[in-house]
């Protein structure tokens, strides 16, 4: 085929043509960001015809199936399996086990959301195979390149055709790093979320607290899961020290992320039940961790998130780590970073005391019709190329260089 023939098989999408998206997601947070997104593109007027594959990043019920069936999302067409690993483990297997799937699928575009190893995986084999890309939640940036995250969110930026930025410093930031073509701010699919699931949190708050014997803020929700707070013994047993100093004034309770519990049980701390005040369960669902934080009288977390989700729910945020990928939840105190364990119950105490918090009249993450818009960008923008014969096509030639 030549050169020619190929270009003429694009064409950017008519008012009629469906669009192929393939998206894929495999850890907790992607499940959460995407759900509205999966629900806005299988809408009846939607001229995208959605394929969800899952990496099988995560596995556990609670960290991956108890999502889609509370958001009654669609099972995946396929799930990948990749399963626990080192990070280039993770990456390579999604890339060449994604790679066989959308050799047979050939989809138009490969949507990633986040900034998962799922995440860059899928970016680099799509973009290899000349698929366009699309991020989801593009532009983050906390400045911390140790960061696993940060690698990940930075490489998939830079191969992505399409960006979609979920706040006014995501898109600067994008533009910073001369990708501002490409994207297209569009607030934040996790404020869409929140909205649609709002009511059933409120329905369902009273009995959520009542069986996990909770009273309404009086009491702190605790999730740690980096690597750089828990995979060092020496600073984990610190945190563990001051959470039980902060747990002689107030009842904590902290759902146990698998990397996390397994961290602890190394140290000999038994997460199966109380630990003073310190009350271990198993990671939540969506609904009921909403819940816990709507009720809250303080978050203290290292996830990227539940910051936002905090912010948006009104509950004093403290974060264990020094840097930020959301620095919109810094405003008026509503989120307060530190870095030294010891400084939890004081930085506990003065997020819950009266004049600590200021909520913010404007809110930055978008008004809630982020997936809206990312649905019509998609079904504007994306066109069709045949990427079956691409491929091959790039194939042909590196099998004719490789011989002598
Ligand atoms: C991953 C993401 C992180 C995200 C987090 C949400 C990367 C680099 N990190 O971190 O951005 O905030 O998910 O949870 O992609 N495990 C289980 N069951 C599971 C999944 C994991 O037991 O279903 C255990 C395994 O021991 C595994 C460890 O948790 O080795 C860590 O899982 P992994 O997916 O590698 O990283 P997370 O810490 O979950």
């Amino acid at each position: 085929m030549s050169e020619h023939s190929h270009s003429r098989q694009e064409c950017v999408t008519s008012a009629m043509a469906r669009i192929n998206a393939l998206l894929v997601v495999g850890a907790r947070p992607q499940f959460i960001k995407s759900a509205p997104l999966i629900k806005e593109l299988l809408s009846h007027d939607s001229k995208v015809s959605l394929t969800i594959i899952h990496s099988g990043q995560h596995y556990d019920h609670e960290m991956s199936s108890i999502f889609f069936s509370e958001l009654e999302l669609p099972p995946p067409k396929l799930n990948l399996n990749v399963g626990s690993g080192t990070h280039a483990y993770q990456t390579a297997t999604i890339m060449l086990r994604l790679e066989e799937f959308m050799r047979k699928s050939r989809p138009d575009v490969v949507i990633v959301p986040g900034d998962t190893n799922t995440t860059l995986a899928a970016a680099i084999a799509a973009a290899k195979a000349g698929i366009q890309v699309a991020h989801l939640e593009a532009g983050l940036r906390s400045g911390d390149m140790n960061m696993p995250e940060e690698i990940n969110r930075r490489l998939t930026d830079h191969c992505s055709t399409l960006l979609f930025a979920p706040t006014r410093t995501a898109f600067d930031n994008l533009t910073n790093e001369g990708l501002a073509k490409n994207t297209r701010l569009t607030g934040d699919t996790m404020v869409d979320g929140l909205q649609d699931v709002m009511p059933i949190v409120k329905r369902k708050e009273g009995d959520i607290l009542q069986t996990m014997q909770l009273e309404e803020r009086n009491f702190i929700l605790v999730t740690l899961h980096r690597p750089s707070n828990v995979d060092d013994p020496d600073r984990l047993e610190e945190i563990m020290r001051s959470l039980q100093k902060a747990a002689k004034r107030n009842t904590i309770m902290f759902p146990i992320h698998p990397r996390t519990r397994e961290r602890l049980h190394t140290l000999g701390v038994r997460t199966r039940k109380r630990t003073g005040q310190i009350r271990f369960v198993s990671p939540q669902g969506y609904i009921e961790t909403l819940a816990l934080l709507k009720n809250a009288k303080c978050l203290l977390t290292d996830s990227g998130g539940m910051q936002k989700e905090a912010f948006l729910l009104h509950t004093p945020c403290v974060t264990l780590r020094s840097t930020t990928e959301w620095p919109e939840t810094l405003r008026g105190g509503a989120n307060r970073l530190i870095t030294n364990p010891r400084m939890i119950p004081s930085s506990i105490a003065h997020a819950t005391s009266k004049d600590a918090y200021h909520i913010g009249s404007s809110n930055p993450f978008g008004d809630g019709a982020a997936t809206q818009k990312i649905r019509r960008i998609l079904e504007h923008e994306v066109s069709h190329k045949d990427v079956h014969l691409t491929t091959l096509h790039q194939e042909t030639r590196i099998h004719q260089n490789a011989t002598p």
